[in-house]
């Protein structure tokens, strides 16, 4: 997954102004402890190096590489590494370089390739005689940076102290975490929910701290293709008492999964009662290796699936479980939050019943955002190039199993995402008592296609055999079932332009629920 969609991920890179770089020989470090995501795909990580007599300063940052940067165009810029070349400047010398893919690529700087040579001179010579020079200024500034850094400490115990209190008192307050050598807006606040969930609310808090959570793990509940989800227990350090969250722990070599999905979660705009709830990432050391976390809520009810399997739903279970999974997608497609600001949408791309978690009020909640894509109307069609046929073969639609999607068009990302959305609506109506006889629980085309069905196998079903889920005469006998039945087939119309769009089907979930209020069903 991560290769194919490296092409739309944005790079990372140091981010600071004014840094003061270290150097040992002709490589040099900018000192810079904050990182960030660039906003767009096309740009590089750039480290521009300014120095007078006595000073030298690195600013370290993302940037467009077409853009002038110093009155200077950023000299070579596929590199992986960040090669300093000399450029021109009236007010002394100054150095730039630029590089892309490798994460943080514009820390390490190296000197060799510079046309004057100076750089090397500079970093063997004359470094120790500006160092001396520099040392009564170094030294104040070092001293700085440990009353700072101890002031920070002491307001981050009182701050986690008070967080634990507070949660434990069902009270909401910023949420402190993250180790991250990154310096990143953290998307949600931790808000004790009335029965021990958590709840969203539209503001963001920002969080810059360094400290991992104090978290436990207890039962590995899941296990994917990047990555194992564990229950675990996130402590209260003051008042002794813990809560249960959930942590995907991806291995050392699903880096890039794990970037990918944070990216995804750290957007801002995901937050949704219908969304997994993101607490924090987290990069932390194993006994062997490193591994990367992502933390969320924990919902002890487990996926849409097994919830199914075990569970016939009467009508008002439905309209609620099923219109919270609408709400969901119609969250994700949307160009808007629920405040009213603008975002980018986002297609889910893995719709299906284990990617969908039950919550302890009987909603649901979407999770598994590892091939999410982010329909951002700046990318162009070649972005979206490898965003062919991903997903589950079950779930996808007939355009995708023929591999003829329109890339030109954003919304054909969202009509995919109906389409998967058709058959797990379909799966919740077929154990609701109000289609008359209930029958075991089946996954979609359960009967027709083995347990993990290949690509080949659901092309000729629901491809070229235009094959769909059976909806018996029966369920159109229940007024609230005959406006699901008809939204079902829209959703999953072999064209993908005549499917509802889900901001639709939400609609018909509101006329349902009249329906219901009514009395008429
Ligand atoms: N399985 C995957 N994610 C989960 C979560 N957040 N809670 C419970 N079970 C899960």
């Amino acid at each position: 997954m991560a290769a194919a969609y490296r092409n739309t991920m944005t790079n990372v890179c140091k981010w600071c102004d004014n840094s003061n770089p270290i150097c040992d020989g002709a490589v040099c470090f900018t000192n810079c402890s904050l990182s960030s995501y660039c906003d767009s795909v096309e740009e590089i990580c750039v480290t521009v190096w300014k120095q007078d007599n006595d000073s030298v300063r690195v600013t370290s940052l993302c940037h467009h590489p077409l853009l002038p940067l110093e009155n200077v165009l950023v000299p070579s810029y596929n590199s992986v590494r960040c090669v300093m070349q000399a450029m021109p400047s009236e007010t002394g010398r100054l150095y730039v370089c630029g590089c892309v893919n490798e994460q943080e690529c514009n820390d390490k700087l190296i000197f060799y390739n510079t046309s004057d040579g100076y750089a090397v001179l500079h970093s063997r010579e004359a470094l120790p005689v500006a160092a001396i020079s520099l040392l009564p200024p170094l030294l104040l500034a070092v001293m700085i940076a440990v009353l700072f850094y101890l002031y920070r400490t002491q307001r981050l115990r009182k701050r986690s102290k008070l967080w634990a209190e507070k949660a434990g008192n069902g009270t909401s307050v910023p949420l402190h975490s993250r180790k991250a050598k990154f310096s990143y807006r953290l998307s949600s606040s931790l808000t004790a929910g009335s029965q021990g969930e958590m709840s969203t609310a539209c503001a963001n808090s920002i969080n810059h701290n360094t400290e991992l959570l104090p978290i436990e793990l207890d039962q590995r509940v899941g296990k994917g293709r990047f990555a194992e989800v564990w229950r675990a227990k996130l402590k209260h350090t003051a008042s002794g008492h813990h809560e249960i969250v959930a942590v995907k722990i991806f291995p050392f070599q699903e880096y890039l999964s794990w970037r990918y999905e944070r990216h995804i979660f750290t957007d801002a705009d995901l937050k949704h009662e219908n969304v997994l709830q993101f607490i924090t990432s987290e990069e932390r050391m194993s006994s062997l290796q490193k591994d990367y976390w992502i933390i969320t809520a924990y919902h002890a009810r487990g996926n849409l699936k097994d919830h199914l399997t075990h569970h016939v739903l009467s009508w008002p279970a439905l309209l609620k479980m099923a219109g919270s999974i609408v709400n969901g997608v119609a969250h994700l497609h949307s160009d808007y939050t629920p405040c009213g600001t603008a975002k980018i949408a986002i297609a889910h791309r893995d719709i299906k019943s284990t990617n969908i978690l039950v919550k302890s009020d009987s909603t649901c909640a979407l999770c598994d955002f590892g091939i999410a894509l982010r329909l951002d109307p700046s990318l162009t069609v070649d972005d979206f190039a490898n965003s062919g046929q991903v997903g589950t073969a079950r779930y996808m639609a007939p355009e995708v199993l023929e591999t003829r999607v329109n890339l030109e068009d954003l919304e054909s990302f969202k009509q995919m995402d109906v389409y998967s959305l058709s058959l797990v609506l379909w799966e919740v109506a077929s154990r609701c008592d109000a289609i008359g006889e209930v029958r075991n629980y089946e996954l979609p085309f359960g009967s027709m296609v083995q347990q993990h069905p290949c690509v080949e196998t659901m092309r000729d079903v629901v491809l070229h055999g235009r094959g769909r889920p059976d909806i018996p005469d029966t369920w159109r006998r229940d007024p609230g079932m005959e406006i699901l039945s008809d939204t079902i087939a829209e959703c999953w119309d072999h064209d993908p332009e005549a499917r509802l769009t889900a901001h639709c089907v939400a609609e018909r979930f509101n006329i349902m629920e009249q329906v219901v209020r009514d009395g008429v069903s």
